[in-house]
């Protein structure tokens, strides 16, 4: 009974797939989801009100201005009273009133009320499907966060072959289970700390000591091993990037405040700290403005270090995260410099980068990495900033799994 206790809306149009969708109402119902019926005109010609109503248990939606007043509910209503909207079979015309914004039937209308998650499995002949408006359609969807399944590829009711498909019930209930009860992640149950981004260092109340650092990479590493059922702390440095979904985020300025905030943080079960922390900090911040005054010479700046928060958080000690992650961004001697590293701050892992001139890789979307752990050393291929985070969450899934 994985989808127990879940509401699913059924919006059914005119496709001859519609004759599949009690079968799909079955299949739901066995696995414990309470299933509403929504049934366009055209979508009554190939299945009855009759069939769904007895399969769901519940009234069939078909008017958006019922005459029958209370024993019909209306389209605000069958929305708030869903977990998940399934368009099935979703045809071209449908499809094109939902990218329009239409809402002439109560298909149409629950489909533009809504603000819960939103499914579509198209099924129409191939030409209708590979119609450029189709395809914009569906392109408008999808950048709008609506879900596509299918459609498959296969011989067709129309005599046709290609895809136009509708997705068999059985990868219906798949993709709703997906949604709504997704397995657990291998990371479930974890704790993991991120640092990321720059951190500031103020001169003054106006200026401050920073660098490059874009928070790309420590943003992404925090998304993928929350995307594997981790919960993440990400403590941030000062960053364009939004917060990502689905952890807690602490927002830091300097590199005091973000060993604070990772100390709070603890315990953890890993600790990647992606962070391109400041070395140094202005020993004693002005009060007010620093003064250009005529003929007088520049202001001196003195320097004192930042506490290491990395070395800090691999320091051996009852609340030393299983696995610390470090990141190294060099310009020369990669690997001896990133090796050192690894062993001064006694981290486990440090994943190696060559920012030199020309590379693109602070602040870029890119990154081209070395893994450097106690059994030696890994060369990945340049990859997309994202793609570097997966695999690393999976490591360390992989890690946290073997101890
Ligand atoms: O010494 P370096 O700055 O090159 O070391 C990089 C690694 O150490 C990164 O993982 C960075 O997040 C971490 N670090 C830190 N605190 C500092 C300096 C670096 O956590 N003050």
């Amino acid at each position: 009974m994985r989808l127990a206790g879940k509401r699913v809306l059924l919006i059914v149009s005119g496709g001859i797939a519609a004759y599949k969708i009690p079968e799909l109402v079955r299949l739901l119902r066995g696995e414990g989801a309470e299933v509403r019926c929504v049934l366009t005109a055209a979508g009554a010609k190939f299945v009855t009100p009759l069939v769904l109503q007895t399969l769901s248990g519940h009234p069939v939606g078909e008017d958006l201005f019922p005459l029958g007043g209370e024993a019909e509910i209306g389209h605000i209503q069958l929305s708030r009273a869903a977990d998940v909207l399934l368009v099935a079979p979703a045809t071209a015309d449908l499809l094109a009133r939902m990218a329009c914004g239409l809402g002439n039937d109560l298909a149409s209308a629950v489909l533009l009320a809504t603000d819960k998650p939103v499914l579509v499995a198209p099924a129409m002949n191939v030409r209708m499907w590979q119609h450029p408006a189709t395809q914009a359609n569906v392109a408008t969807l999808r950048a709008r966060g609506i879900g596509v399944i299918g459609p498959e590829s296969g011989p067709m009711a129309c005599n046709e072959f290609g895809p136009g498909r509708m997705s068999e019930p059985e990868a219906l209930l798949a993709a709703l289970v997906a949604l709504l009860a997704p397995a657990p992640g291998p990371l479930a149950g974890r704790h993991v700390l991120v640092t990321s981004g720059p951190t500031h260092e103020p001169i003054d109340p106006v200026r401050y000591l920073a660098n490059r650092s874009s928070g790309r990479q420590g943003h992404a590493v925090a998304a993928a091993l929350a995307a594997l059922g981790a919960r993440v702390t990400l403590v941030s440095g000062p960053v364009a990037l939004a917060d990502p979904e689905g952890m807690a985020v602490r927002h830091v300025e300097t590199a005091e405040q973000m060993l604070a905030a990772c100390l709070e943080a603890l315990p953890a079960d890993a600790a990647v700290c992606a962070a391109a922390v400041a070395d140094w900090r202005v020993a004693e911040i002005a009060a007010g403005k620093l003064k250009k005054q005529p003929g007088a010479a520049a202001p001196r700046l003195e320097l004192v270090a930042n506490p290491d928060i990395l070395a800090t958080l691999a320091a051996p000690g009852r609340n030393r995260p299983r696995l610390v992650v470090g990141f190294a961004a060099e310009t020369a001697d990669l690997l001896a410099h990133a090796e050192a590293k690894r062993r001064q701050k006694q981290a486990d892992w440090i994943v190696a980068n060559d920012v030199g001139g020309g590379s693109g890789i602070m602040g870029g979307t890119e990154n081209e990495i070395h893994l450097l752990t106690a059994a030696g050393v890994e060369h990945w291929p340049r990859l997309a900033k994202e793609e570097v985070a997966r695999r690393l969450a999976l490591r360390i899934a992989q890690a946290l799994a073997a101890t």
